[in-house]
């Protein structure tokens, strides 16, 4: 039960926060640069991360911009590195994110076609909504990072 609270807690907390901060060896809100998926230095309060130290997400999370800095994939997007999706056409093979703010159109296919866009100023795609173009992280967020 009380597992179950705060995972609830973390989840809101992630769905109010759910704005996307992402870049690499970027200071962020909860006071680490993420240098690729899984590592980060720290900034200890100042605005260039420490070089001197380099600390490793455990198994199977991600460097975030979330107060415990590392956190599950499934649920927010890696501050920085995660390609993985990039150029993958999304659930219903309509289009696959090819950086941070630019997608493909799958037109039912595996593979992206040359047909491409960009996203508005402040919106980044993702793969896993039918808008393409957003401005919050979901749980089920797929975001391509790259510049
Ligand atoms: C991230 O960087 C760390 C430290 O340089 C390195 O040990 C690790 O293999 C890197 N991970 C990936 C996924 O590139
Ligand atoms: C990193 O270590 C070097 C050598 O020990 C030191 O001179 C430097 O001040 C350290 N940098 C930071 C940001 O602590
Ligand atoms: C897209 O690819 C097709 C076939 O390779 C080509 O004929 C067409 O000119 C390309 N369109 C653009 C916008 O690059
Ligand atoms: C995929 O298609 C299904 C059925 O048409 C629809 O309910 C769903 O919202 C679509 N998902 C995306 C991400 O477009």
């Amino acid at each position: 039960m009380y597992r179950f609270i705060a995972s609830a807690l973390v989840l809101l907390l992630t769905l109010y926060i759910g704005r996307i901060q992402a870049s690499c060896d970027v200071c962020q809100s909860n006071g680490a640069a993420c240098i690729n998926q899984t590592a980060y230095h720290l900034c200890f309060g100042r605005t260039q991360p420490d070089t001197n130290q380099t600390f490793i997400c455990t198994d199977g999370l991600v460097c975030t911009d979330q107060p415990v800095i590392c956190f599950q994939r499934s649920e927010t997007p890696a501050s920085c590195g995660d390609t993985d999706s990039c150029g993958q056409c999304g659930p219903n093979y309509t289009f696959a994110c090819t950086s941070r703010t630019t997608f493909a159109f799958c037109f039912g296919a595996l593979t992206p076609t040359n047909v491409t866009g960009s996203c508005p100023t402040g919106y980044f795609c993702d793969a896993s909504t039918k808008e393409i173009c957003v401005t919050k992280t979901t749980d089920d967020s797929i975001v391509c990072h790259l510049d």
